[in-house]
């Protein structure tokens, strides 16, 4: 494979800003309390998740870019976690066979978020639960204006990375029932313009 520096100084980079504020940590912690079953993470990076899942009956981990899977792999590894090269709009699994599907700060990347919501509605069971820790457009007027004013340049900074995705739009649009939304506080810099949320969506009951 033809060497990416760009994927490779971007998971470099990635790792370093790891591990998350304690205060990051502890929602991915109360959302993957919630994993059940045959659990899918979505573009799983570098494995900031790991430590905060309970025992499922399988972990499988996706992750498209080959820099951020050679970090992941022994992590995966130590965590009896299956590790597989796949992107969100192209899910290797079988129409409604997952229980649960995590997604952190991972739905801001994806090139095609309405065809990875298609996809990850297709792989879960009726009421299916989607857990996800992820930054979206702010309510405020004012911040979402910085948002779509910083988007581009962030975009080629982050490696496809949004700051104004209305993922909470998409996710409803996408057939979810939102049964937990917290709006979160991380006290983070700038929080206000990169707002943050945990949130449970469930997959509709008739497959
Ligand atoms: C900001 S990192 C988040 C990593 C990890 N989920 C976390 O919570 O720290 C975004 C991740 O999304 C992955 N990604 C980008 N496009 C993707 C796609 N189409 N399908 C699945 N994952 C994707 C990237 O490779 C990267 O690992």
């Amino acid at each position: 494979m033809a060497l990416d520096l760009g994927d490779r100084l971007f998971a470099a980079a990635y790792e370093r800003c790891l591990p998350d504020s304690p205060a990051a940590f502890a929602w991915r912690r109360h959302l993957l309390r919630q994993a059940r079953g045959v659990t899918v993470e979505i573009g799983a990076g570098t494995g900031a998740n790991l430590p905060a899942y309970p025992p499922v009956e399988r972990l499988i981990l996706t992750e498209p870019s080959p820099a951020m899977r050679r970090r992941l792999a022994p992590r995966a590894a130590a965590a009896g976690a299956e590790l597989l090269d796949a992107s969100a709009e192209h899910l290797p699994f079988a129409a409604h066979t997952i229980d649960t599907v995590v997604c952190g700060l991972v739905l801001c990347s994806v090139p095609d978020q309405a065809a990875a919501l298609a996809e990850i509605r297709r792989v879960l069971v009726p009421e299916g639960r989607l857990l996800l820790f992820e930054h979206v457009r702010s309510d405020e007027p004012e911040a979402a204006a910085w948002q779509d004013r910083v988007d581009l340049p962030w975009r080629v900074l982050a490696r496809g990375c949004h700051l104004n995705r209305d993922t909470l739009d998409a996710i409803r649009a996408a057939g979810f029932t939102l049964a937990e939304l917290h709006p979160l506080e991380l006290g983070m810099p700038g929080e206000r313009y990169v707002p943050h949320i945990a949130a449970v969506a469930v997959a509709p009951s008739v497959a």
